[in-house]
């Protein structure tokens, strides 16, 4: 399967589809943050490629309900609607299997509701993140290792880490880089034939 993750410079995605034995690239404005095929650039470079799939993480900067109190002077700029124009772009290209990733976010009343609410927790990662996949020609994603109970005798600094990191340099990268146990269950479980119950 050709697979492309876009607007991703960790390379964690990628390099799970490659694992499992696809061809895969990340694309990012961002060079790779670890050796692998990679167009540093434009995604919409390499929109038209002949994509089997398309793993999406655009930029909630401007979109995520946790930034509200924003909201207002993001509307008056332009850059909020520059967002969901960016998000509709890859959403409605011509790729079979898309899987666009966000944190809740307006796109869920500006574009419409997500398939699907994941948590890392489901996935092996004792934390919580609420994480929206708007899903075309793909199952729902099955969890993979529930660790909630080990989650949740942690204390709440750990349990929301991301929403906890200190103040940084690179906090948004931090925040921002695909849990490990989401992109091994997409490319074990998006890797093959997907069958029937696509959304
Ligand atoms: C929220 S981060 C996603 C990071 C990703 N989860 C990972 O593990 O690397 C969004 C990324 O989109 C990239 N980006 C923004 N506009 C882009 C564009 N037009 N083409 C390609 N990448 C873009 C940014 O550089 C940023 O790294």
């Amino acid at each position: 399967m050709k697979v492309l993750v876009a607007c991703e410079y960790s390379g964690t995605v990628r390099d799970a589809f490659i694992r499992a034995g696809h061809e895969a690239m990340s694309c990012d404005m961002l060079p790779t943050d670890k050796p692998g095929p990679h167009y540093k650039g434009d995604v919409r470079d390499v929109l038209g490629c002949h994509w089997d799939l398309m793993i999406c993480h655009p930029p909630c900067t401007h979109l995520a309900v946790s930034g509200a109190a924003w909201f207002e002077r993001k509307k008056a700029s332009g850059v909020q609607d520059e967002a969901l124009d960016f998000v509709r772009l890859l959403l409605d290209c011509k790729i079979q299997r898309i899987c666009l990733e966000n944190p809740i976010s307006i796109i869920s009343t500006r574009i419409r509701k997500p398939d699907q609410i994941i948590h890392p927790w489901q996935y092996g990662h004792p934390e919580k993140k609420a994480t929206c996949l708007w899903l075309k020609g793909l199952p729902l994603l099955r969890p993979t290792k529930d660790v909630k109970e080990e989650m949740m005798a942690l204390p709440k600094g750990k349990r929301e880490r991301l929403h906890y990191l200190p103040p940084s340099v690179d906090r948004w990268k931090l925040r921002s880089v695909t849990f490990q146990g989401f992109a091994d269950a997409m490319a074990d479980q998006w890797g093959v034939d997907s069958g029937s119950n696509l959304v």
